[in-house]
């Protein structure tokens, strides 16, 4: 199959008809790439089991991990899911945006989806190519990153391509994203959020809407929180290693057999440079006053390395807390193994 990649501009009627064919696409059960504020997402018509599947078998994505299904209202979502007082409030707080809310699964959504479990991820995208999509195509839309699995997730329409190329029929070209790191994922059946996998939207900021957002710690929890947050991820072809400053880095990458790439902050690459890395070697992403950029950018640099062949990342660590927790939660998961 050939892989046809379309620019949208939305208020143009070419980028109305992109939209109409990936409407079209969706309804008859075949797969579509297309942008959202996070990352780019791989959809299917979430209440067409097959299309469901082919989803899975494009990513190589395992059985157990469940997706996420993307709505374009209240009224879409409400008959997939019963809404706890708590995930009524997330979602008049957050929605349309960056936030996932999971909550018991009503029948109406196929088992595939949820990957057999009693609840259902549901998430309201900010983004305008992906409400007019949901909104035309007139169904929920399930959709995780549009990365083979344990590839860094896409930012940019061509990063879907490198990874979807004759494997689906359209991808939606938004340009890159905003975010640049997947929703934040709560469990809201409860009293207090639970947070599953951290995102923009941070903990603390959780916290304060709704008197506090709890933590699964391992072994908390029999099966994995969030299915996916257990596999391998994000995960260039290149060692990742972490380090919190300029003379860490140095330590790391004196002990490397050969010379790694540093993805680090204007600020440390300075000290780098100072101490004789070649600039070359140096790959400054963001200020250590603004983490925003470092969340952007991060896959495409851990995909730009691989392209380029390198062996060794050494990538710079940031503090724990709002974006930061997100960006050391991909990281984490970027050097593993
Ligand atoms: O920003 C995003 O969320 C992007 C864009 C495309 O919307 N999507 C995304 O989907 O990141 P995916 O499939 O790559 O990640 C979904 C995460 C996985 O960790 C999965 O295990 C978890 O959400 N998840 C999905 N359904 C769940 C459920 N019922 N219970 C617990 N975790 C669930
Ligand atoms: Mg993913």
């Amino acid at each position: 199959m050939r892989t046809q990649i379309l620019p949208v501009q939305l208020n143009s009627p070419s980028g109305r008809a992109a939209i109409a064919k990936a409407a079209d696409m969706i309804q008859s059960g075949q797969l579509v790439g297309f942008p959202t504020e996070t990352v780019y997402g791989l959809g299917a018509d979430a209440l067409q089991a097959a299309a469901v599947a082919r989803i899975f078998a494009a990513k190589g994505r395992p059985a157990d991990n469940p997706l996420i299904a993307h709505v374009c209202s209240l009224e879409m979502a409400e008959p997939l899911a019963d809404f706890t007082p708590l995930a009524a409030r997330l979602a008049e707080r957050y929605w349309p945006g960056p936030l996932t809310l999971v909550l018991p699964r009503r029948p109406l959504v196929p088992d595939i989806v949820s990957a057999g479990l009693p609840t259902v991820a549901l998430r309201f995208p900010s983004h305008a190519i992906a409400k007019a999509l949901i909104e035309t195509a007139a169904t929920p839309i399930a959709a995780p990153s549009a990365n083979l699995s344990g590839r860094p997730s896409p930012t940019l329409a061509a990063h879907v391509y490198e990874d979807m190329a004759d494997k689906i029929p359209l991808i939606l070209d938004g340009g890159p994203v905003q975010i640049g790191l997947e929703s934040t994922v709560v469990d809201a059946r409860g009293r207090y959020p639970i947070l599953l996998r951290p995102g923009q939207i941070s903990a603390e900021e959780l916290a304060e809407l709704a008197g506090d957002c709890l933590y699964p710690t391992a072994g908390s929890v029999e099966r994995p929180a969030a299915p996916g947050m257990k596999y391998r991820h994000y995960a260039p072809s290149a060692l990742v290693y972490l380090a919190a400053d300029s003379s860490e880095a140095l330590l790391i990458a004196a002990r490397l057999p050969a010379r790694p790439l540093f993805l680090v902050s204007v600020e440390t690459a300075a000290e780098l440079a100072a101490s004789g890395i070649a600039a070359n070697r140096l790959r400054p992403l963001f200020k250590r006053r603004d983490l925003a950029p470092y969340a952007q950018g991060i896959f495409a640099a851990l995909r730009a390395a691989d392209t380029e062949g390198e062996q060794y990342i050494v990538a710079e660590k940031v503090a724990e807390r709002g974006l930061g927790r997100a960006i050391m939660n991909r990281l984490t998961k970027a050097a593993a193994g």
